[in-house]
């Protein structure tokens, strides 16, 4: 989203900041309570109650066909752009479509009765909580803090997240906007947030919020050895690409119902997303059926021509996007082009309409033209239900779920409250490094520091602090000194230590997996001063880090990963520290040594091929050394897993004759699945009961995490394991929960063939959650056929 290198740095951004100087010089008397411009409203314009774009009477479909008819061609091209401009002859006010809510609102223009918004941790930490509900709620809460934005006339209502790319190399600089390496649980993510964001309640009649699957497809390379994102062109197998890379956005458009996808900046296998017809017209509005708009990056469509010259000229980069199935540009091209192209022959007036049908239908269902916003159903929601206690309270719960306790010898933690400690680290005090990107103004800052100081107690409970390094990428020794001598007068030590956005972030991928600078020197000279006392590491970063030192030195007891944990992570990592909050989050990411950089970021296969010595990625396909595991997690309790009850077999009718692919790809031979196929395979659902034990002293929220092995793992590109399903319970101390998971064969036990379509393996399946295995044999009715 970042406005790309040379032209556009200069140009692009220029254009953002006066578009929005203009809408806040508009929108200055609103603050003081004036009336609202919306459109539709009689009271202005006596001639709308005649016209049935007006008309709410009538269904959305008929009303935005009447609006687009009214329309020139003039006027149609500058709605296909981000900065759509108004219509005054139909009373139609201008709309900026670019928002964002990755984890709070944000990239609108904070001030006035509104100076601040609720921060969320970043995807990547709250996807650790493996909590689906906690993700709705997360999303209901941007949406209704953004509705108060809308109902105070600071920003629109279309948001341009989530970010559901999958994370498969340590390296890229965005992880932290992603739910991680796995593409059911970023499915899951998916579907989860983006229902919280734009569904209200049963009752509601319009979305509350518009969302956005970003960034389709294959993208994950953003700037890594002088290759960018708006040059790469991803070679990917549509095994992968079916299996890995799009599932993410299927879920997210059909389950989650998300009104609107994102095509990215690079190509795939030449072809740039975002001029790829196949994907967008055949995969995601037909196959997958997306009842919204599609939207370039910005400025995917100007890339086309400017930087890689796919399209020769500016008219061609237009049509492209247009026939492909674009609808909107982030970025002005299509407002510039689109008439020119049309003139030239290289694109339909019909297709332009089409667009300009999709954007306003997206409009219609958020009520813009549904007459005064107040007078609606989100029309109550105001500036006192933003940074409410509640929706703060919800940023620290989601930071309290998703840490991770890596390490924990001899339970050293949790800390009694009542302790002098040290707290030092480049990011022990750290505010706005919290916050990650994509961020807004926090309604406040809890920093660790701070957190360390407020949830301690007693008479001895102290805190020193010691920065240690004036940042992350510390490139000074002259202060590990003083972090020594403050280390070796406290009874207990905490190391926040890590990474900020000077080393990951959009457009800058990281080169090494090692802590930046004299980090190591910092910690392990710290960990010598502070010797037999306690040494807690707490980890502020996204991406992995080469923590191998420290996972192997004992003077270092304890590692927590606390990735960029928002506006209040700080109370949430004091909180674990002092035993407040049991530990429960599992690592959404593979954590791989150094050594692991040794191979091409731009090298998208996620299979190993050993000719070339390619080890794969993440745990689906992994087979070399690693630091942590997906999945992996500790806890300050002990939890035993058995399976209660569970089929040993499965019997599925053959469906070899409804080839299909529910994952629809480029595969030419493949079908969308019929309703009759998915009937087929829900009528083999079985449940699987499984008994955890907490046999610890201290109750938790325990992650199940239920992988599956197909019986060809490892072999023709089938995963090693793969989450087939998760879910989280309460347990107190020597109690026993049983926990029981539908699944269904097709849905949860499929894995994909070289050619991109779907199929479910006869023969024996493993089961496994935790140390717990169990075997369930898959048989067909009819044997001729395993592919659906
Ligand atoms: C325009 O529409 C006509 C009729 O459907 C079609 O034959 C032609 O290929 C279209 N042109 C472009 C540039 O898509
Ligand atoms: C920690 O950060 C806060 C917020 O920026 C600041 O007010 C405070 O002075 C800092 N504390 C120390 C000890 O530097
Ligand atoms: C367990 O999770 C629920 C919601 O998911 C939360 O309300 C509760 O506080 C959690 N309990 C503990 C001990 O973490």
């Amino acid at each position: 989203m970042v406005p790309m290198a040379r032209k556009i740095e200069t140009l692009f951004p220029l254009q953002g900041r006066m578009c929005w100087l203009i809408i806040i010089l508009l929108l200055q008397p609103f603050h003081k309570g004036a009336a609202l411009e919306y459109a539709c409203n009689f009271d202005k314009d006596d001639n709308l109650k005649s016209m049935r774009f007006c008309d709410t009477s009538l269904s959305d479909e008929i009303r935005v066909f009447d609006l687009v008819s009214r329309l020139t061609l003039e006027e149609k091209v500058t709605q296909l752009v981000n900065t759509a401009s108004a219509i005054p002859r139909l009373s139609i006010p201008a709309y900026e479509w670019w928002q964002e809510g990755l984890h709070g609102v944000a990239h609108v223009s904070f001030g006035g009765s509104l100076p601040r918004a609720t921060s969320f941790p970043l995807p990547i930490l709250t996807t650790a909580s493996f909590n689906k509900d906690l993700w709705n709620q997360i999303g209901q809460v941007v949406s209704t803090e953004a509705r108060a934005f809308y109902n105070d006339g600071i920003a629109g209502l279309t948001y341009w997240s989530p970010v559901i790319n999958i994370a498969r190399d340590p390296r890229w600089g965005r992880i932290q906007e992603t739910s991680g390496e796995d593409p059911y649980t970023t499915s899951a993510y998916a579907t989860h947030f983006v229902q919280g964001m734009q569904e209200g309640d049963a009752n509601s009649k319009r979305l509350k919020l518009s969302a956005c699957c970003k960034h389709f497809t294959a993208y994950d390379v953003d700037n890594w050895e002088g290759i960018d994102r708006y040059h790469f062109d991803a070679k990917v197998t549509l095994q992968d690409l079916a299996d890995t890379y799009n599932p993410p956005f299927q879920s997210c458009v059909q389950e989650g119902r998300s009104a609107s996808l994102m095509c990215s900046y690079n190509k795939v296998n030449g072809v740039p997303t975002c001029a790829n017809y196949d994907f967008l017209e055949n995969t995601v509005r037909r196959a997958w059926g997306l009842n919204g708009y599609i939207v370039s990056d910005c400025d995917s469509v100007l890339v086309m021509h400017e930087s890689t010259n796919y399209a020769p000229t500016t008219e061609d980069a237009a049509a492209d996007a247009l026939n492909a199935g674009l609808d909107l540009n982030c970025g002005d091209y299509l407002a510039s082009y689109t008439e020119g192209a049309v003139a030239m022959g290289k694109v339909n007036a019909s297709r332009v309409d089409n667009a300009v049908y999709n954007v306003f239908l997206v409009r219609m269902r958020l009520g813009m033209f549904d007459g005064n916003p107040a007078n609606q159903e989100f029309g109550n929601i105001g500036v006192a239900d933003v940074c409410t206690p509640a929706h703060q309270e919800l940023a620290v719960e989601a930071a309290r779920q998703g840490i991770v306790l890596l390490k924990n010898d001899g339970n050293i933690l949790p800390l009694s409250k009542n302790i002098n400690t040290a707290v030092i680290g480049p990011n022990a005090n750290a505010t706005h490094t919290m916050l990650g990107n994509y961020e807004g103004i926090p309604c406040q800052y809890i920093t660790p520091l701070q957190g360390l100081v407020k949830f301690g107690s007693g008479d001895y409970h102290k805190v020193w602090f010691s920065e240690g390094c004036v940042n992350t990428a510390c490139q000074q020794d002259d202060q590990i000194s003083s972090a020594v001598s403050t280390a070796a007068v406290a009874d207990a030590v905490v190391l926040v230590v890590g990474l900020s956005q000077v080393q990951e972030s959009e457009a800058l991928d990281r080169t090494s997996l090692l802590l930046p600078g004299y980090q190591q020197t910092l910690i392990d000279e710290v960990a010598g001063a502070a010797a037999g006392r306690p040494v807690v590491l707490v980890l502020m970063c996204a991406g992995p880090v080469d923590i191998n030192f420290a996972k192997n030195d004992k003077r270092i007891q304890s590692i927590l990963w606390v990735g960029y944990p928002g506006q209040s992570g700080g109370q949430a990592i004091a909180e674990v520290i002092f035993g407040a909050h049991n530990p429960g989050g599992k690592l959404p990411m593979s954590w791989y040594p150094e050594d692991y950089t040794k191979i091409s970021m731009t090298n998208m296969n996620m299979r190993p091929d050993s000719r070339s010595n390619y080890p794969g990625r993440t745990y689906r396909f992994y087979t070399g050394e690693k630091i942590y595991d997906f999945g992996y997690g500790l806890s300050y309790t002990e939890y035993k897993h058995s399976f209660a009850l569970a089929p040993t077999t499965v019997m599925t009718p053959s469906i070899h004759s409804q080839l299909c692919d529910p994952h629809q790809t480029s595969a030419g031979s493949s079908l969308p699945c019929s309703q009759a196929h998915q009937e087929t395979c829900s009528s083999s659902n079985f449940d699987v009961h499984i008994n955890v034990e907490n046999i610890g002293a201290m109750a938790g929220n325990h992650t199940l995490l239920l992988f599956f092995t197909a019986p060809s793992a490892g072999k023709n590109g089938t995963p090693l394991k793969q989450l087939a399903a998760f879910d989280s319970v309460y347990i107190r101390s020597g109690s026993q929960e049983k926990v029981v998971l539908t699944l269904n064969p097709c849905q949860h036990l499929g894995t994909v063939a070289e050619d991109g379509t779907r199929m479910l393996e006869a023969g024996n399946h493993i089961l496994s959650v935790g140390d717990a295995k169990h075997s369930l044999s898959v048989l067909f009715s009819d044997t001729s056929g395993a592919r659906y």
